[in-house]
C-alpha cells in the first residue's frame, strides 16, 4: 500500500542505502550512483534537494534535484534538473514513484523554481506535470535525448520570456548522464511517440 511509504529528506546516514536503491533501479553499479555523490558533493548555494521514500524504516526510493542553467536570451536562468527517480524494484508499480515526483516538483515549487527538466518517457511523466520541452520552446543540451524524451514541468515562477537552451551541470557531463548512447533505443522510443 502507497500510505505505507513515507517521504522525507536524505539524511547524511540515508548515502548507502540510496546508493543501493539507485542502483538496483538503474541496473548500473556504479554511473547513477556516482551522479548522485557528484551532485550531492556541488557547493553549499547550489545543494541539491535529495528525498527518500521509506518503508518500514528502510529506503526504497530516491529523488534528487539539482541546480542547472537555461541559456535564455536576456540572461542565464537558474532551473533545475528532477535525476535520478529511482525506486526499488520490489517496490515498483504502487505509485512510490508518482508520489516522489510530486515531492519534488513541490519542493522546486516551493523553493521558486520557473522550471524542472528531465528525461524520460513521455507517457509517465507527460501524466504527472511534465511535457515536451522541444514543444515549450526549449532547445535539448544534447543530439542523444530523444525529442519526446525532453520533458520540462513549468512552475508558478515560470516566465514566458524563459526560452532557450537546457544546460546541464557538470556532473551530468563527467558521469556520462545525458542523452542516450544506444541508437536503436533512440529510434524506438522516436517511433513510439510520433508527431
Ligand atoms: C520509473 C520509476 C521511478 C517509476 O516508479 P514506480 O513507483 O514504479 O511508478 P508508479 O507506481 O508511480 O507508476 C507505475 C506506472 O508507471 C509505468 N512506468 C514505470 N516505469 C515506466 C517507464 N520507464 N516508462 C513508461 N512507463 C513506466 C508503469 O507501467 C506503471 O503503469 P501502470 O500503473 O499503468 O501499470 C521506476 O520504475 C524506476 O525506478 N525505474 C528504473 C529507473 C528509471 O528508469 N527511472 C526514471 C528515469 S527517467
Amino acid at each position: 500500500m502507497t500510505s505505507a511509504y513515507t517521504i522525507r529528506p536524505e539524511q547524511p546516514e540515508d548515502h548507502p542505502a540510496v546508493r543501493r536503491v539507485q542502483a538496483l533501479a538503474f541496473g548500473h553499479a556504479e554511473r547513477v550512483p556516482g551522479l548522485v555523490e557528484a551532485l550531492r558533493a556541488a557547493p553549499a548555494a547550489l545543494a541539491p534537494i535529495s528525498l527518500v521514500a521509506t518503508h518500514g524504516g528502510e529506503v526504497v526510493g530516491h529523488v534528487m534535484l539539482s541546480a542547472c542553467r537555461l541559456d535564455a536570451e536576456p540572461r542565464l536562468v537558474d532551473v533545475l534538473s528532477l535525476s535520478p527517480l529511482g525506486v526499488h524494484p520490489g517496490h515498483q508499480r504502487r505509485g512510490l514513484g508518482t508520489r516522489l515526483l510530486a515531492a519534488a516538483l513541490a519542493a522546486a515549487e516551493t523553493g521558486g523554481a520557473p522550471l524542472v527538466f528531465l528525461e524520460g518517457s513521455p507517457a509517465y511523466y507527460g501524466a504527472r506535470g511534465f511535457e515536451r520541452a522541444d514543444r515549450c520552446g526549449f532547445r535539448s543540451p544534447s543530439l542523444r535525448i530523444p525529442p519526446p524524451a525532453f520533458q520540462v514541468a513549468r512552475l508558478t515562477a515560470y516566465e514566458p520570456w524563459m526560452t532557450g537552451t537546457f544546460v546541464y551541470s557538470d556532473a551530468f557531463w563527467a558521469h556520462d548522464c545525458v542523452g542516450l548512447r544506444d541508437p536503436e533505443r533512440f529510434a524506438r522510443i522516436v517511433a513510439s511517440h510520433p508527431g
